[in-house]
């Protein structure tokens, strides 16, 4: 059976891709830093998929916590065929409005999270014929936003990492991959925003579409499967079509 470790796995994106992943047959390592969450999503999971699921409270910032994470995937499983990374945090703001904390949080969790964990697990999906890594960016990290300058930058980074990444570990049948969403209705977007911000992302979004989560997963299957193994160091928006747009005003073809 195919092990999966997924971070953030307690809400949101994670929450929803560890059960898509149980639903493919997967073994499931959830992990959040959150422990009260991570339980309650984790029995209710086992509940469905009894024996498939377990959790590990980790804080991804913390190097030490991400290597105890992997002393328990290599105890327990002795090898790790995916890894998913849903942690994350945003904090908005303009740039001097800004504490130097605001950037340290999010480049510790969004890209040194990341980092930690793909450094620490890696070397468990070595020998498998193949694996791999999906990394959550945003369609913030490919072009700005205002008002979350250093969101973007995390994001940025995550991107880059995961595309040099993607090319030391192919040779190894590792894959490496991002998926960029936009709004999504998880707590994340929805317990920053008001009525308005939804409503403008929804006449933003060329589709109109607040994403789900469960769109976001289905993209995090594809690009973990077989089906997509010639695919890596690929960024995949899941946006309604959000980053085709140059962000030009629209022409309204009555009021010319
Ligand atoms: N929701 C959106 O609109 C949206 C859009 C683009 C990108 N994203 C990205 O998708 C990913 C998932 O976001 P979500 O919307 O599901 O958010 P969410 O807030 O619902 O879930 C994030 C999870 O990460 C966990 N987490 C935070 N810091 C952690 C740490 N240090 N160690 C371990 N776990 C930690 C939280 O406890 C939480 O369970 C994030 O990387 C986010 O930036 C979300």
């Amino acid at each position: 059976m195919k092990i999966a470790v997924i971070t953030g796995a307690s809400s949101g994106i994670g929450c929803v891709a560890a059960e898509k992943l149980l639903t493919l047959g997967y073994r499931v390592v959830a992990v959040d830093r959150n422990e009260e969450r991570l339980v309650a999503a984790k029995n209710v999971l086992a509940e469905r998929y009894p024996g498939r699921i377990a959790s590990w409270r980790t804080d991804v910032a913390d190097e030490k916590s991400v290597a105890e994470l992997a002393g328990f995937v290599k105890r327990e499983f002795r090898t790790c065929h995916a890894l998913i990374n849903c942690a994350g945090v945003f904090r908005g703001g303009l740039l001097h409005e800004s504490q130097p904390e605001d950037f340290d949080i999010q480049m510790d969790v969004n890209v040194k999270g990341i980092y930690h964990t793909m450094k620490y697990l890696i070397p468990l999906m070595m020998g498998n014929e193949t694996a791999a890594v999906v990394n959550l960016a945003s369609l913030s990290g490919i072009n700005g936003d205002y008002n979350a300058p250093l969101y973007c930058a995390s994001k940025s980074a995550v991107i880059g990492l995961t595309k040099a990444a993607a090319l030391d570990y192919a040779g190894d049948g590792i894959r490496i991959n991002v998926v960029s969403p936009s709004a999504t209705a998880t707590p994340m977007f929805l317990n920053g925003s008001s009525e308005a911000v939804i409503d403008a992302f929804q006449e933003a979004i060329p589709d109109h579409r607040i994403g789900l989560p469960a769109q976001v997963a289905d993209a995090i299957a594809f690009l973990v499967s077989d089906e997509s193994i010639h695919i890596t160091g690929h960024n995949l928006s899941v946006d309604g079509g959000l980053a085709a747009w140059n962000g030009q005003p629209k022409q309204d073809k009555e009021k010319q």
